[in-house]
């Protein structure tokens, strides 16, 4: 049964002075949502020590209950009170944070609610790098829980206009800095025992961490499907409406394509419409486009996607991850 969610009255508020910051941390301490900008993709921040504002955050983006989130911070040293962290955890956090890393690591106790880590024994903490989200993180004065401000399921925002597009009338504000800079959701790495695992990649790319750690990183075992070592990673997951159709080398009638760095595979003159990741061949400005090209392809209203294949290394891994999940059969109910 969906229960009713209550109308909200959304402010879209300019984040360019403290003014619009005090107006969404009073949102944030009144047990209000707000979506506001990180840089990776836009998230919907609630009160995370707050089990009431966390139960109507899941319920405006339809996000099952089971999905923990992630508690953001101003400080790494406040992130760092409420885990236990080994010494490659700390070694992490002291490289990336500020910055899109997520740790995973054991819940010290404190102050943030077990609906927010969906009654796990551990916790995933983040300190963005990001002047507006550290200016709101700062004035609220506590951890935050911010999932990607979507409906469940939905490509992640990387603009105000993206969050207002599917959450407008459920939330009650929006920080607006204008597009984000990574486009793809933090790394999350399982820094629970000794050694760390990889749950999500994502804006640190997989060299960047094993260069801190000193060794190869290995991926997080996904080897019951039911139980997922990250509880948000099923299968299908920031997907348009449109199918998408991976690794194509020609584009069929209809279908629109999405392409790298001026590839152009038979078919490809009769596409749709047409979306270059990067005409230079460059990931980081790929993976900061990827959610708005989905989006606009979406909207030409062609009958399916066809993604040219993309290079697999640096920011290439984190691509790939969404794309896959963008192509996977739906519909499911845990994406987030
Ligand atoms: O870049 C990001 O990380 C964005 C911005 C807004 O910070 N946030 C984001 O949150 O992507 P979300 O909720 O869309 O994804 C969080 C992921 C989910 O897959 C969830 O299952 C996983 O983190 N997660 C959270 N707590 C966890 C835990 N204790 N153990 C394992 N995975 C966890
Ligand atoms: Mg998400």
């Amino acid at each position: 049964m969906a229960h009713p969610i209550p109308v909200r009255h959304t402010r879209h508020l300019l984040a360019d002075g403290a003014a619009a910051t005090k107006t969404a941390a009073e949102f944030l301490r009144s047990g209000g949502l707000v979506g506001f900008p990180t840089e990776t993709v836009y998230g919907l921040g609630a009160d995370a020590t707050n089990a009431q504002a966390v139960a109507e955050l899941y319920a405006a983006k339809g996000r099952p209950a089971f999905n923990p989130l992630i508690s953001h911070y101003a400080h790494a040293a406040d992130a760092m009170h409420s885990g236990h962290f080994t010494p490659a955890a700390r070694a992490l956090a002291e490289a990336f944070w500020p910055g899109p890393l997520t740790l995973v690591v054991p819940f010290a106790g404190g102050d943030i609610c077990d609906l927010a880590r969906a009654g796990l024994n551990t916790v995933a903490l983040r300190v963005p790098d990001h002047p507006v989200a550290h200016a709101l993180l700062a004035a609220f004065g506590g951890p935050v829980v911010a999932p990607s401000a979507n409906r469940s399921g939905h490509v992640s925002p990387t603009t105000a206009e993206h969050v207002l597009g599917d959450l407008s009338g459920r939330i009650d504000a929006v920080l607006d800095s204008g597009p984000t800079e990574v486009g793809v959701e933090s790394t999350i790495i399982d820094a629970t025992g000794p050694v760390p695992r990889l749950l999500r990649p994502g804006g640190i790319t997989r060299a960047q961490i094993e260069a801190v750690l000193g060794h190869i990183l290995a991926d997080a075992h996904h080897d019951d499907a039911e139980r997922p070592a990250s509880p948000g990673r099923l299968a299908s997951h920031y997907a348009p409406r449109a199918p998408v159709r991976l690794n194509s080398l020609s584009v069929e009638p209809g279908e629109a394509l999405l392409t790298f760095s001026g590839a152009m595979p038979p078919g490809a003159e009769q596409a749709a419409t047409v979306f270059d990741l990067s005409p230079e061949g460059d990931l980081v400005q790929a993976a900061a486009r990827l959610y708005d090209a989905l989006r606009t392809l979406d909207a030409a209203g062609a009958r399916a996607i066809a993604v040219v294949p993309l290079p697999r290394h640096g920011l290439g891994e984190a691509i790939a991850d969404r794309l896959g999940r963008a192509a996977a059969p739906r519909p499911e109910q845990g994406a987030s």
